[in-house]
């Protein structure tokens, strides 16, 4: 993108994202429905043990879609409007469950757990005990393990809402399955508003202590999924503090301020416009790869604080994060190496990025960072809605 034409972009999201007076609008499609509606299909059977996965459609009533199977609670697509009111498909992924299930490293459109994101060298202590879980990205372990969450079949039940359609996903996680104790039960309702908003909220219990980090691993590319890299989109990050890594990924445990750092994304910012600076951090992950401390909402009595703003300028689209987690993880697709997706599309280095709320990765290493313990009585509650909207 040239300087005059980013510069210009920039102003555009900066009026687009000027605070209170929001001027983004909820897009329809040219031809909307009148109606929401779930429609459920076959998604074929798992090559492991035969079992029937399904495919979940939901309409809302400004034509936007959601397709969700209940093979890892994973979003297949997502169709929001372009400023023209044309849908597109901004989520990268597969156009098989085969795809999904052969694919141990992307985590395309999953549901993460127990715990999201990197375990230095799968080791934790708890209660005194020592817990060693497998490794399945050297030296770590990585988002719940071989067989995390995003690998499970999960029982499905289509819900119509008041705000939606919803998909409610369920997932019985037994005692020592992927090396953590205690039988964890998780919820994980999607909901797609009548807002254009993909909300999700998790709830999770335990019989036992245990630790739980749950997010979803959504890479957008706001131009259509296939549709080049994501250089291009200006990101806004609502954080002053990030955790900087070590070579395996793995927070140092300080969390530095991103002033004057191309982490910076206080102000809005084209991802591409630094991530090639000789910067250490950077080269560590291949571009960006880290979680950003999201400030707290403004109101105590807020649930949820708005984590990031993001603008695509040829299809006018925005995408907003809100959540209820401490973290963000903010992930540029520095290891998409040509997978080929729907539609036969390569997905190249840095053609999606990802907006993961979640907690602090490497958590039970890290007494200064938010506690992701889970005890029994205690249920765990947490919201991530993506809202899309166009700016013209
Ligand atoms: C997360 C991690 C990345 C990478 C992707 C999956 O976002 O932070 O390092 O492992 O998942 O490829």
């Amino acid at each position: 993108m040239s300087s005059v034409f980013l510069k210009a972009a920039n102003a555009a999201l900066a009026i687009c994202l000027s605070g209170a007076a929001f001027t983004t609008t909820v897009a329809t499609t040219m031809a909307a429905p009148q109606l929401d509606s779930i429609t459920q299909q076959p998604f074929g059977k798992t090559s492991k043990d035969g079992r029937p996965v399904e495919l979940y459609t939901l309409r809302n009533t400004n034509g936007c879609e959601a397709t969700i199977t209940n093979y890892g609670g994973i979003v297949t697509s997502l169709k929001v409007p372009d400023k023209n009111g044309c849908l597109g498909d901004v989520v990268l992924g597969y156009d098989t469950l085969a795809g999904y299930e052969s694919d141990p490293t992307t985590y395309f459109g999953a549901l993460i757990g127990r715990v999201a994101n990197r375990i230095a060298r799968g080791q934790f202590s708890l209660d005194d005990k020592h817990y060693q879980l497998p490794i399945n990205n050297s030296p770590n372990s990585l988002h719940g393990g071989p067989r995390g969450f995003d690998k499970r079949v999960w029982d499905a039940m289509p819900l119509e809402t008041a705000k939606g359609p919803a998909l409610r996903l369920h997932y019985a996680s037994k005692d020592g399955e992927e090396g953590y104790p205690g039988n964890l039960s998780v919820t994980a309702t999607y909901t797609l508003t009548n807002r254009n908003e993909l909300r999700l909220d998790f709830t999770a219990t335990t019989d036992k202590d245990t630790v739980v980090n749950l997010t979803q691993h959504c890479y957008f590319n706001l131009a259509g999924a296939g549709h080049g890299d994501i250089l291009d989109h200006i990101v806004k990050i609502n954080a002053d503090q990030f955790a900087p890594i070590n070579k395996t990924l793995i927070p140092t445990g300080e969390l530095r301020s991103v002033k004057d750092t191309p982490f910076d994304f206080t102000k809005p910012t084209a991802i591409g416009a630094r991530i090639n600076q000789p910067d250490e951090q950077l080269q560590f992950a291949k571009g960006y790869d880290h979680n950003y401390v999201l400030r707290r909402a403004a109101s105590p009595f807020a649930r949820m604080t708005y984590a990031a703003q993001v603008y695509e300028p040829t299809s006018g689209r925005v995408l907003e994060v809100r959540t209820t987690q401490p973290g963000l993880q903010f992930y540029t697709g520095n290891f998409l190496t040509g997978q080929t997706g729907k539609g036969g599309a390569a997905y190249k280095f840095r053609s999606g990025f990802c907006m993961e709320a979640q907690h602090f990765p490497d958590s039970p290493n890290h007494p200064n960072f938010p506690s992701i313990v889970l005890k029994p009585g205690e249920t765990l509650k947490e919201t991530i809605v993506y809202r899309f909207s166009v700016c013209k």
